[in-house]
This record gives C-alpha cells, structure tokens and sequence, in this order.
C-alpha cells in the first residue's frame, strides 16, 4: 500500500488568457466542467505581464507557479502590418516564445501545450497539409517574420524533449472564430469581419460588400470547439509533434457560403455584393484533420450554422465590448 504515488492537481497558467481562444479555452474550464477537482487555472493578458520581456515572464511564473502551460500568446496582425513591419513580427514572438518556454522549463512545468497556426505552412505545397509538412519550404512572403517565429516553437519542443524529455508539444488551429474575436471589418478575421459587415449593412440598410469573388475556401472552426481540444491535448495528447485542429476536408466552406450563413443569422434580407476587384487571396488552404480523427474519431464539431448563429448572437448582444478596432490580427 505503502507506494501510492500522490498525483499534484495540475496549475495552468494559459498566456493569450484574453483573446479569442484563450476565452473559448475559459469557458469550457468554468462552465463546461472541464476543470477538475483542485485545479487551478489562470488566464493571463498582456496586462499581467509583457511577455516580450523576460522579467515580466519570470515574475508572473514566479507569482503563479504553474505545473502546466497553455501558451496562447503571440504578436499578431492584420496582413498590411505583417508585411510593413516583418522583423518586428519575427523579434517579438521569438522573444515571447523562448521567454515562455524556457522559464517554464526552468520552473519544472511538466506539459506546455503551445499554439501554431496553419498560415505558416510552405506558400507552396501541396494539399491536404498535414503535420509533417511545416518546414518544407519558405511561408508566405507577407507573414514570413510571423511564420518562422512560430516554426520556432515546434524546433524548440522537440529540442527539450531531445535534451531534457519534456512533453512540449503545439496544436496547429485553422480559420478559428467565435465570440470575443477581432470584429474589425478592415482587420479581422474573414467571418467576423463579414459579422460586422452585415450587422452594419442591416442597420443601415444598405448592401453587404464581400472583398473578393466569395469563391476562396476555408475550414472554419469554432472557438469552443478549439477550447475543448486543446483541453484534451494538454491532457491525454503525448506526442511531440504537432496536431492539427480542424474539421475535415469535406467540410470546407467557401466564403460566400459563409455569407450566406451569416445573413441567415442575422436576418438580413438586403443585397450581398462582391467586389472581384479586391484580392482573393489563397484560394484554399486545405489541411488535413486525419491525425486528429484517429485520436478522436467520435468528436462532434459544432455544426456551422449553430456555430455562426451563436457568433452573430454574442456579436449583437456585446457590440459594445467587442473588438472592431484596426490594431488586431488576421490568422
Ligand atoms: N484566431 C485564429 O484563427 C487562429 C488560428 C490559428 C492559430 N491561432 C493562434 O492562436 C493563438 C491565440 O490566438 P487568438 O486568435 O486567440 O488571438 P487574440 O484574440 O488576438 O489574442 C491574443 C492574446 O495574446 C495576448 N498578447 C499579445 N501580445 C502579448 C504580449 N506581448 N505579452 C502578453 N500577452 C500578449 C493578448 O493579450 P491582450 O488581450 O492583453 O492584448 C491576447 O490575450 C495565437 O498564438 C494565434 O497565433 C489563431
């Protein structure tokens, strides 16, 4: 009897705690039971510490001394910033990234489970994308600072397990939207600027403009469904490698069909225009989600018509607080 080995309830400190998956991540902890009996999880924002500096991030790991991490925190912005200002992209989230990681190794966290995106896939490739292909090739040109930092991440987990044996791992999400995304119609993710557009265009009475043909295609994935994997990953995931969080290849959607969702949400009843004039830009960018169905093949993906309809709902109900500024991101 004697050698019963006494199992610590787990701390996660979780860094990007304010942003849009960092709440997907809070809601499935504090409302959907995910949080288990003596765990503490803490969500943190830029506010509680700057993660560029290494002192900041020493002293909130020092403060709260997490035996796990979930690493959400990044510099990220929309595609003019990303292609203005390159090397601030790169220098920042390198700084952000080894002073996350390597202060947790050096405070014994036994499991981070880091954030990648699949923007940062070779420009040139060939589809579906799967894990395995991260560093085949240079990423696209306008995020290439972006992309090689968190390239970063994936070399630098698997260098700790190499030297030290630690279960630092990254989860690689699709096109992911839900509430407390960035809304903001120059600057936002696609859906969620589409959101704001049409609720805008409904209020004032006037036609939706959609940049682009509406012909480009992409996996959309709901934030609470990326909450709910990523609390499984940090659990029962034990691989190095990354895995990527997606709904299946099937279930891509164009962005007209998008809009088409969200005008149906939003009741609106006007004329949804598309300017073929503005850039398409990558057709698709189709990733696989095989490995994750063979860990999980019984997961149900919110259906996309429930998923939006609850985004629009949050967005009419918060447009108070939610982001529509221009100094936000585009994954
Ligand atoms: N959204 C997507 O479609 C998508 C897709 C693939 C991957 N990802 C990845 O998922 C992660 C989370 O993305 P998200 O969409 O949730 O982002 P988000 O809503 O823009 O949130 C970013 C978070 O990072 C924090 N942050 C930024 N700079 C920081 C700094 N210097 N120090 C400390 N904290 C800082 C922000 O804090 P404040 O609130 O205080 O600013 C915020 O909590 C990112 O790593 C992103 O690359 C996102």
């Amino acid at each position: 009897m004697g050698s019963e080995i006494k199992v610590v309830p787990m701390r996660v400190l979780v860094t990007g705690g304010s942003g849009l998956v960092g709440k997907a991540i809070e809601h499935v902890v504090q409302e959907e039971g995910g949080k288990l009996e003596g765990e503490e999880w803490i969500f943190l924002s830029s506010k509680d510490a700057d993660l560029v500096d290494v002192g900041q991030t020493r002293a909130v790991f020092e403060k709260y001394r997490p035996t796990h991490v979930i690493h959400l925190a990044a510099k990220v912005g929309g595609l003019y910033l990303h292609m203005k200002e390159n090397l601030h992209f790169l220098r920042d989230n390198i700084k952000i990234n080894d002073n996350v990681l390597q202060t947790a190794h050096e405070m014994g966290v036994t499991k981070i489970v880091s954030c990648l995106s699949s923007c940062i896939f070779p420009d040139k490739t060939t589809y579906p994308i799967d894990e395995t292909m991260i560093h085949n090739g240079p990423p696209h040109d306008s995020n290439f600072g972006y992309s090689h930092a968190k390239r970063m991440i994936d070399v630098q987990n698997r260098a700790y397990y190499q030297q030290y044996g630690h279960r630092y791992t990254a989860v690689i999400p699709t096109n992911v939207f839900g509430p407390y995304d960035n809304f903001s119609i120059e600057n936002g993710h696609v859906l969620s600027a589409l959101i704001n557009k049409t609720y805008t265009a409904k209020k004032e009475g006037s036609p939706v403009n959609v940049c682009g043909s509406g012909a480009p295609r992409r996996q959309f994935i709901y934030s609470l469904d990326v909450g709910r994997l990523i609390v499984w990953v940090l659990r029962e995931y034990e691989e190095i490698d990354p895995i990527i969080l997606s709904v299946g290849e099937e279930e891509e959607l164009s962005i007209k069909e998008a809009e088409d969702l969200i005008a149906k949400a939003l009741d609106f009843t006007g004329k949804i225009q598309f300017d073929t004039t503005m850039s398409d830009g990558q057709m698709k960018k189709t990733a696989s989600n095989a490995k994750l169905r063979r860990y999980r093949p019984n997961f149900t993906f919110t259906p996309l018509n429930e998923a939006i309809k609850m985004t629009c709902d949050w967005f009419v109900a918060n447009s108070d607080i939610a982001r529509t500024g221009r100094d936000h991101h585009q994954a």
